[in-house]
């Protein structure tokens, strides 16, 4: 997979960004200590900066964070030195033993030009399914199709960076793109990038026939408790049933 989220989008990422995950952390937490096993070891796929990392290591779970981007796997070991990561991409990756599985923030979405977008995930519930326990839990979202339109122009900045985001959508095609551009200061110049995000949109039935395919019950919700999702997001909460 391309590398996303090079230097300078890792550092905006993490200095502005982080908010659905600390807001969701104290709601996961909760799920995770309430599920019908006793879950230690959970996995943060696409972690990022590692703000939900951080609130599931404080919680007492055994946590690893894999992430494809390494700039911000280097921010998320400051932020959770006690957590252990892993920098790949989670279609690759050798996903460790655990109880859970949490992927905040759509990184089960994004996928470059051309590629299989639902082979891709579809073969990640498959293995996840594998590797969970009966009463394991696997809690990720997305991007759905649909309206309103997510098309238009966005820009935030701080003290010492901004960042422009054109998104465009072509629903055909299920697909989402950002182009990102970032301004940061270094010493007295701002340096510019930029970043192409490919995002994958969904139909949540599908997705749920395809979850229940691998033997998870799921439910969905526009919020993980008190933390709501932002337009046409949906979470999943699935649990694996017991093999008959
Ligand atoms: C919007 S950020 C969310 C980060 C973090 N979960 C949070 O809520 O703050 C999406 C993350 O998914 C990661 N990502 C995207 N595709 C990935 C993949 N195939 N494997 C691993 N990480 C991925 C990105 O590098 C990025 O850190």
């Amino acid at each position: 997979m391309e590398s996303l989220y090079k230097q300078d989008l890792a550092y905006i990422q993490a200095a502005a960004f982080g908010g659905l995950a600390q807001g969701a952390a104290p709601e996961i937490v909760r799920l995770l200590k309430s599920a019908t096993i006793q879950i230690r070891k959970v996995v943060d796929a696409g972690c990022g900066a590692g703000p939900l990392t951080a609130a599931l290591v404080e919680a007492g779970f055994e946590v690893t964070g894999i992430d494809s981007s390494a700039e911000l796997l280097a921010i998320a070991r400051a932020a959770a030195p006690r957590a252990h990561f892993v920098n790949a991409s989670i279609y690759d990756a050798e996903i460790p033993d655990c109880e859970a599985i949490v992927a905040l923030g759509e990184p089960l979405t994004y996928h470059t030009e051309g590629a299989d977008a639902d082979s891709l995930v579809q073969s990640f519930f498959q293995r996840v399914s594998d590797i969970l326990p009966a009463g394991g839990m696997l809690i990720f979202d997305v991007i759905e199709l649909g309206e309103p339109s997510l098309a238009g122009r966005f820009w935030s900045s701080g003290e010492e960076w901004a960042v422009l985001v054109d998104t465009w959508e072509d629903q055909d095609s299920q697909t989402l793109v950002r182009s990102i551009e970032t301004f940061r200061r270094v010493d007295h110049l701002y340096r510019r990038g930029s970043e192409i995000h490919r995002v994958r949109l969904f139909d949540t039935g599908i997705l749920c026939s395809q979850l229940a395919a691998c033997g998870f019950a799921t439910e969905t919700a526009q919020s993980y408790g008190m933390q709501r999702l932002g337009p046409r997001r949906r979470a999943f909460f699935s649990t694996r049933m017991r093999q008959a």
